[in-house]
């Protein structure tokens, strides 16, 4: 995995929380692709472990896993002191960590309303703050990983429209409370995104995709590369006086297509939902 662009990231250190799978784990490639020394982590050991063999093979940097559940507290803090201890400081942080299912509201129990919220909006909040004490300098950077969720209403989402809404409240006050020391911190909402867990778990099956890729103006779902390449560009120096923005990444799809498509798999995913984890 190389991103699309040509950035030098030889004297960042960037640590990637929920970097293990999917889109997270192709923007921690792209980093170490771009020579940046980088840390990941997740709650698997054995996707940490994976995750570590991938970017080693990328680049000879002493890069880092750590294991830990982004719900719990104490288990963050300690990952963060093994970074800090090894890294000393961050330049680039990246909150990715999430969790998803489609359930209706109505058979959503409230402790499976309260997972996600714990995951992606709790989650990032204790994440966040963690990095911040690493990272009071200018030109360090935030990227949260957001989603269409969080400003398009979606059945069978209350619980993930609710929290990534939440995460994009964090960026935005965060760009505010943070710019005076330098810090940038901003969004990237991928669109549909071919091939990973999340967009299997909404629209799962090749004909659903396909129907999807039919609805984004440029007439195909996103890949990891897309994303990695923009976060790129939002970590480097390009994009030095922006913060606080959250950035569609998605072929234009939120511009319409988006929320008919949304509302389409949403309803769908709600209809089919059985209760059998209430
Ligand atoms: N429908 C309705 N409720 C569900 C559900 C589903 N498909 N899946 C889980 N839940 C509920 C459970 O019933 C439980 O609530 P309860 O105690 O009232 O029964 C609650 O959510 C927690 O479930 P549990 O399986 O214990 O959670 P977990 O901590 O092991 O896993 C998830 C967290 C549920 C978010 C899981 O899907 C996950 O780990 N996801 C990570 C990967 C992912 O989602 N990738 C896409 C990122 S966008
Ligand atoms: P993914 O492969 O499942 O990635 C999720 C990552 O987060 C994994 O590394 C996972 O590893 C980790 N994680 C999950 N729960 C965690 C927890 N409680 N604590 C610590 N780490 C945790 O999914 P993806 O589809 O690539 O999604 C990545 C991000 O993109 C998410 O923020 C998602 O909301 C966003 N997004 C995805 C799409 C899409 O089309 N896929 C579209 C819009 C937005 P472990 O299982 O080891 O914990």
């Amino acid at each position: 995995m190389t991103g699309k662009c040509r950035f030098d990231f030889q004297d960042t250190q960037v640590f990637v929380v929920g970097g293990t799978s999917g889109i997270n784990l192709g923007i921690a490639l792209a980093f170490a692709a771009a020579g940046a020394r980088v840390a990941v982590a997740s709650r698997s050991q054995d996707k940490v472990a994976a995750a570590l063999a991938q970017l080693r093979a990328i680049s000879p940097r002493e890069h880092l896993g750590v294991s830990f559940d982004v719900r719990d507290k104490d288990a963050v803090a300690n990952g963060f002191s093994v970074v800090a201890e090894a890294f000393g400081w961050l330049d680039v942080l990246i909150s990715g960590a999430a969790g998803n299912f489609p359930a209706a509201a109505a058979s959503l129990s409230e402790n499976g309303f309260k997972s996600v919220m714990d995951i992606d909006l709790l989650g990032s909040f204790q994440v966040l703050k963690q990095a911040y004490p690493l990272m009071r300098r200018p030109g360090s950077n935030i990227i949260q990983i957001s989603a269409p969720q969080a400003a398009i209403a979606m059945p069978g989402q209350v619980h993930v429209c609710a929290a990534k809404a939440g995460v994009d409240m964090l960026t935005r006050t965060l760009a505010m409370e943070w710019g005076n020391e330098g810090i940038r911190i901003n969004s990237l909402v991928p669109g549909p995104i071919a091939g990973t867990e999340g967009f299997e778990r909404l629209a799962p099956g090749e004909a659903l995709q396909r129907r999807v890729a039919a609805s984004v103006p440029m007439q195909r779902n996103g890949s990891v590369t897309d994303i990695a390449s923009a976060a790129l560009f939002l970590a480097s120096e390009a994009a030095d006086y922006i913060t606080g923005a959250v950035l569609p990444v998605d072929g234009g799809w939120s511009l319409g297509g988006a929320s008919m498509a949304m509302a389409e798999l949403g309803q769908m995913a709600a209809r089919q939902d059985s209760g059998e984890h209430r």
